[in-house]
């Protein structure tokens, strides 16, 4: 085991939403100690400019920096689109970045060569054409097709999933024209994994559901594995810190960790 074994991994979001990925990281990688920045004050990513997103995902860095974390994960996809590049300059040798497109852009090369895949995420996502980019340089020959889906967030931050109200909303955007013969779906946004039975309803099971959460976890834990950084001390301590506090927030990790979970109150800038 390396000396940095034991440090943190650090993962950051525009909010709580993002606990899904830490979720899925906790859950395969339990002897890992986890550093969770939500960045709660700017929240939501998904409609800001890319030089806002980008700006806050460096002081972000500069919080998991300051924590010794020996990786940091960026768990947002809208913040995987706009910033991943500029933050992995910013971090230098500091840490290795790992984002949540790489990962799952590697998985759609290993299954869906030829095939018709679809992705749905927030506007910053898709209209950044990241996933595009980087799937159509695989030389795959993948037809790629994207949808934002905008209205997806605040429906499940208002707790409306795995409903009527919520089942109408999916079927009505996974029926857009854009979505058509699609064989994979690439849920490309923190939040999509608590609507996931809504959509294999709309698909009855006939397209594959890429959930990028899970898939980002297996990448870490053979990239910690494969560069000796697996924390084997048996000593995991978690913290979950917000830029901006609510009663409300810390309600809503249960949504997304599985579990009510203390939240520290971090301002980014005082
Ligand atoms: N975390 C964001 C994402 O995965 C969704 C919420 C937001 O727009 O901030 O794109």
């Amino acid at each position: 085991m390396s000396n940095k074994a034991k440090d943190p991994i650090g993962i950051f979001d525009s909010g709580i939403g993002g606990l899904t990925v830490a979720h899925a990281v906790k859950k395969l990688l339990p002897q890992e100690s986890l550093i969770y920045f939500g960045d709660t004050a700017h929240l939501p990513y998904g409609d800001k400019s890319t030089a806002a997103i980008q700006s806050y995902a460096v002081k972000i860095c500069d919080v998991l920096l300051q924590q010794h974390c020996k990786l940091i994960l960026i768990a947002c996809n809208s913040a995987s689109a706009a910033a991943f590049e500029l933050v992995r300059e910013y971090v230098g040798s500091k840490a290795k970045v790992m984002s949540v497109i790489e990962p799952v852009v590697d998985f759609v090369r290993e299954n869906f060569a030829e095939s018709c895949v679809g992705l749905i995420g927030t506007k910053q996502t898709v209209q950044s054409n990241v996933f595009l980019k980087k799937i159509d340089h695989l030389n795959e020959n993948i037809d790629f097709r994207s949808l934002a889906t905008p209205l997806l967030v605040p429906m499940i931050e208002e707790g409306f999933f795995k409903n009527e109200v919520s089942q109408q909303i999916v079927d009505t955007y996974l029926g857009h024209e854009a979505l058509k013969d699609i064989k994979a779906l690439i849920l490309g946004c923190t939040h999509y994994p608590l609507i996931k039975k809504e959509i294999d309803t709309y698909y009855h099971g006939k397209v594959q559901i890429i959930d990028s959460s899970e898939i980002t976890a297996k990448a870490l834990r053979a990239y910690l594995e494969f560069n000796n950084l697996l924390n084997s001390t048996g000593e995991a301590k978690d913290r979950f810190m917000v830029s901006d506090f609510t009663p409300s927030f810390e309600h809503s990790t249960a949504l997304f960790f599985g579990k009510e979970i203390q939240l520290e109150k971090y301002p980014l800038w005082e």
